[in-house]
């Protein structure tokens, strides 16, 4: 008998090796790389050779195409995250950290696809079925025609999933699930993606919508390779902060509607509640004006949200001051820093900054660049901010402002919640902008000297 071949692989990005190394070639992560038996001895070293394959017929564009059916499950944040309603045939990958609840809505969505006369079977590899179905008479679901199992092994899923041909099948986790014609541990990166891989053809023949439900490493992406997130139509992942009620269903891949759409929950002792209104939850009371604290007109997807940015800055201790941030990214509160000193000369040397976008979301447009700028400016000079204003605007490394997409919308959603006035760049499209007064800056520079007074 031939000796099994080991290979290494990355769990990153599937790259393979024949030796270990410490630093994966591929994408440039460090210690992803793990033993891992390969999937078959790989292609043959052969050439197709002369035999010929099959003609495939090609076809134009024009042909008329109905667009796929869609099933609605009645969670309308979780419908629209899907782009309107799931697809059937599709495989959809829903990614999240341990305990932020994506079991707890996977429950409830495969209750009310079920409610909604649609046949669903809920595989869970985690918990006993008993442990499942408790959960489900707590929240109230008791009585909807889930069809349960508890199990592992793929090739027993399969069989079954054949044979009951479900509407809605949804697996929680693939990294539970082992195949057994692979040599290795589940979890590891060639069970997860023969398992994925097997799951999304039986989607692809069946006709059946399967949902997977995927682990997310340390480094917030979902554990396995980054194929998986490949083979699947629909990639969601579900945050929030911890010790933070809110959380948010965020599409990043959708082949059948838009990418970066979100939807918003709130846990609740009784399971998740769809959170329909979601710019009133991320603002906390505003009737005092605070330095340091202000309300941003952002857009996540297609809806826009007002948020708060609150921003602290303190005398530093340290020889290397503190930036902390929590909900944007780290690096750009550094250049916005480096902009405000290098553009108007307000230095931030030896003081620790704190940035915090309230409500435990995170926001990763550009747009919010103002809306930082001036809530650091307002802690770092104490001077407030009206509390009925909102700000968004882009902010570029000359220390000009960059007009954004969306003003109006971002200038009515304002409005809708009894904002009286807004902060943007000069040659914003605000459209109508109805009672709302508006202030169009050009720069930072006037920014400072007109609003801050300082400069
Ligand atoms: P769970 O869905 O098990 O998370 P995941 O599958 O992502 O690991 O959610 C577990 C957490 O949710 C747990 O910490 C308790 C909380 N929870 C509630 O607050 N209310 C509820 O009704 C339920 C079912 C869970
Ligand atoms: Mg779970």
């Amino acid at each position: 008998m031939a000796k099994p071949i080991t290979q290494f692989a990355c769990s990153d990005c599937g790259m393979t090796y024949k030796k270990w190394t410490g630093r994966c070639d591929g994408c440039g992560a460090w210690n992803t790389i793990q033993e891992e038996v390969p999937l078959s001895q790989g292609p043959s070293k052969k050439s197709l050779g002369t035999m010929k394959g099959k003609r495939m017929a090609l076809t134009d564009l024009a042909t008329e195409e109905t667009p796929p059916p869609r099933t609605l499950s009645g969670l309308s944040e979780l419908d629209r995250v899907l782009g309107g309603g799931l697809v059937p045939a599709s495989a959809t990958l829903v990614g999240g950290d341990p305990g932020i609840g994506k079991s707890t809505l996977l429950l409830q969505a495969a209750a009310a696809f079920a409610n909604a006369g649609h046949s669903v079977v809920y595989v869970s590899g985690e918990e006993a079925t008993a442990q499942v179905r408790m959960r489900a008479q707590r929240l109230g679901l008791g009585d909807s025609a889930v069809r349960l199992a508890s199990e592992t092994n793929l090739r027993d899923v399969l069989t079954t999933l054949e044979a009951e041909k479900p509407d809605l099948c949804i697996i929680d986790s693939i990294q539970t699930m082992w195949v057994d014609t692979v040599d290795s541990a589940p979890g590891s990166v060639s069970q997860v993606r023969a398992s994925s891989q097997e799951l999304v053809s039986f989607a692809k023949r069946f006709g059946t919508s399967v949902i997977l439900v995927g682990h997310v490493t340390k480094e917030g992406q979902i554990a396995g390779p980054r194929v998986v997130e490949h083979m699947v139509d629909t990639v969601l992942y579900f945050e929030g902060e911890r010790g933070h009620q809110f959380r948010i269903l965020r599409a990043v891949k959708n082949r059948f509607g838009p990418a970066d759409e979100i939807g918003v929950f709130e846990m609740t002792g009784m399971g998740l509640a769809e959170v329909t209104n979601p710019s009133a939850l991320f603002l906390s009371d505003r009737d005092s004006p605070a330095p340091g604290s202000v309300v941003f007109a952002g857009i996540e997807g297609t809806r826009p949200v007002l948020v708060e940015i609150q921003a602290l800055v303190a005398p530093s201790q340290l020889s290397q001051p503190r930036r902390a941030v929590v909900g944007w990214d780290g690096s750009r509160l550094s250049m916005i820093l480096a902009v405000l000193e290098a553009r108007t000369g307000i230095s931030f040397q030896g003081l620790d900054v704190y940035l915090n976008v309230a409500g435990g979301i995170r926001i990763s447009e550009p747009a919010a660049d103002l809306a930082v700028a001036c809530a650091l400016l307002s802690a770092r000079e104490d001077a407030s901010i009206p509390p009925e204003t909102v700000v968004f605007g882009e902010l570029s490394l000359s220390g000009a402002l960059r007009p954004v997409a969306q003003a109006e919308n971002r200038l009515k959603e304002a409005a809708k919640l009894g904002f009286t006035a807004a902060m943007a760049p000069k040659g914003c499209k605000t459209g109508d902008a109805g009672e709302m007064s508006l202030r169009l800056l050009p720069d930072l520079t006037t920014l400072v000297g007109e609003v801050f007074g300082a400069g």
